[in-house]
């Protein structure tokens, strides 16, 4: 887990320090500012990699490099897995080497890390099977460095440079656990009922199918409201986002509780999860219910992770996230949630120096969606139309002087009744105020 971070000469701000809420962290900000960015290096503070550096494959999750003739510096300190000790590490970017350097060794221990990127690569960082291994006191590096998963490798498996088979995906998995109908089956659909919102059919699965006479595969299928079916390779970008969202779920939890075994050491007590534009793709249903079901889904009973046979489980699992959104409706959802002494609200804006600028802000309970949207986080002077929020503005300049001109402002009600609702609170009080000062009749 990570407890604070600063930045230096990196990034679209100059300057960040920041100290994390320890459960959920929420970042809002207009595009390009950093967001993304940010969850990229906070996955490499975690796991010491930059995704795009595991896998080629990745258009996202680059190496940071700092501003250019400056010294860039990322400094961390994270909360370790195995004392709740709180190390501090720090790293400098050096440019004849073209890299961060830091202090050499062991990193420190983190506890199990999941990144969902915002294109649908999945980066998982697990602690029995990526951390380094000591040997009599002397730090090996020999272990897999991460499993980074690109779009399609999070479905179809995923291989090292030498082919050796690290994860064999969603199709082939989720097929596997069905037919074995063994814990991973069950928690997956589990997950899967978790996840959907309340009052809908939850997702669950239907029957293997085979999507062709040529492919051999069992491919995985859900059942539809409707009634049918449906092949997971032919399901909608939202429903494929909540699948590959709970499947990465899974197999990192049940991939961690089986090294964990062979190695026979405790499963993790910790876990962070970061999330990129945790909306993508979701119907406003479905973002209503995102966050809650994933900080339940991650820390109760029984979706944790599963005890290993010689060792006793450690519980409960603290679960650290870290989100990205541009939703209002997110931010709406969280607020029966939100607790100041465990959460926080991040939000990148321009200060007045024209700079990007992160700021922590005080959640306060705006009540609905399109409160938030004229908030600090989406900096709206109004959730109308463009066209409907000039035309306001004129309406109201003309009644700003003393002796307004009669036969405009009968024009302009006239267009305000062509084109905002009858039921709009502007309209409403605009004419109250025409009709008193005898203006409309
Ligand atoms: N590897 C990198 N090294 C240095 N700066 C980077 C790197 N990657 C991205 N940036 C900076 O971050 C900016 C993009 O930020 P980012 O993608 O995090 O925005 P965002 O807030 O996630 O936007 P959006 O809402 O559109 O996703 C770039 O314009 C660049 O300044
Ligand atoms: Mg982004």
């Amino acid at each position: 887990m990570i407890k604070s971070l600063k930045l230096k000469n990196v990034g679209p701000a100059k300057n960040i320090d920041i100290t994390f809420g320890e459960r959920l962290n929420i970042i809002t900000g207009d595009n390009g500012l950093g967001k993304s960015f940010l969850l990229d290096i906070i996955w490499y503070a975690l796991s010491r990699r930059w995704p795009a550096e595991v896998n080629k494959k990745l258009n996202s999750g680059y190496m940071a490099q700092p501003l250019s003739g400056e010294r860039g510096t990322i400094s961390f300190d994270l909360i370790t897995d195995n004392n709740k000790k709180i190390e501090d590490y720090s790293c400098s970017f050096d440019r004849k080497k073209w890299s961060w350097i830091g202090k050499a060794g062991r990193p420190y221990n983190p506890g199990l890390v999941i990144y969902a990127h915002a294109d649908g690569s999945f980066s998982v960082w697990d602690p029995a099977k990526n951390y380094w291994e000591k040997r009599d006191n002397v730090d090996i590096q020999e272990r897999q460095p991460a499993y980074v998963f690109s779009p399609p490798e999070i479905w179809n498996g995923l291989e090292d440079d030498k082919g050796t088979r690290l994860c064999n995906g969603l199709i082939a998995d989720w097929a596997g656990w069905q037919k074995e109908k063994g814990k991973e089956y069950q928690t997956l659909c589990n997950t899967l009922s978790h996840i959907s919102p309340p009052g809908e059919t939850p997702i669950s699965p239907g029957e293997l199918t085979r999507i062709s006479i040529d492919d051999a595969r069992d491919i995985p299928t859900i059942k539809m409201p409707y009634g049918e079916d449906i092949p997971v390779l032919f399901a909608s970008s939202g429903i494929r986002r909540i699948l590959a969202l709970s499947y990465a779920l899974v197999w990192s939890l049940s991939e961690h509780a089986k090294a964990s075994k062979l190695l026979a050491q405790d499963t993790t007590s910790r876990i962070t999860f970061l999330i990129d534009e945790v909306e993508a793709h979701l119907h406003p249903k479905w973002q209503r219910q995102i966050i809650s079901s994933l900080i339940d889904i991650m820390s109760n009973e029984p979706y944790q992770i599963s005890k290993t046979s010689k060792v006793a489980r450690r519980s409960p699992v603290d679960v650290q996230i870290i989100a990205a959104t541009h939703s209002p409706l997110i931010m709406a959802s969280i607020e029966p949630l939100f607790e100041p002494e465990k959460d926080a609200w991040f939000d990148l804006d321009i200060n007045e120096e024209h700079a990007v600028e992160m700021f922590k802000r005080d959640f306060e309970l705006k009540g609905d969606a399109e409160n938030w949207l004229t908030s600090k986080a989406f900096d709206l002077k109004s959730t109308r139309s463009m066209e409907s929020e000039k035309l306001i503005e004129e309406a109201a300049t003309l009644l700003d002087v003393p002796n307004p001109d009669v036969k405009k402002i009968k024009e302009k009600y006239d267009t305000l009744c062509q084109k905002l609702s009858p039921k709009d609170d502007f309209l409403f009080r605009w004419r109250f105020i025409c009709e008193k000062k005898g203006y409309l009749k």
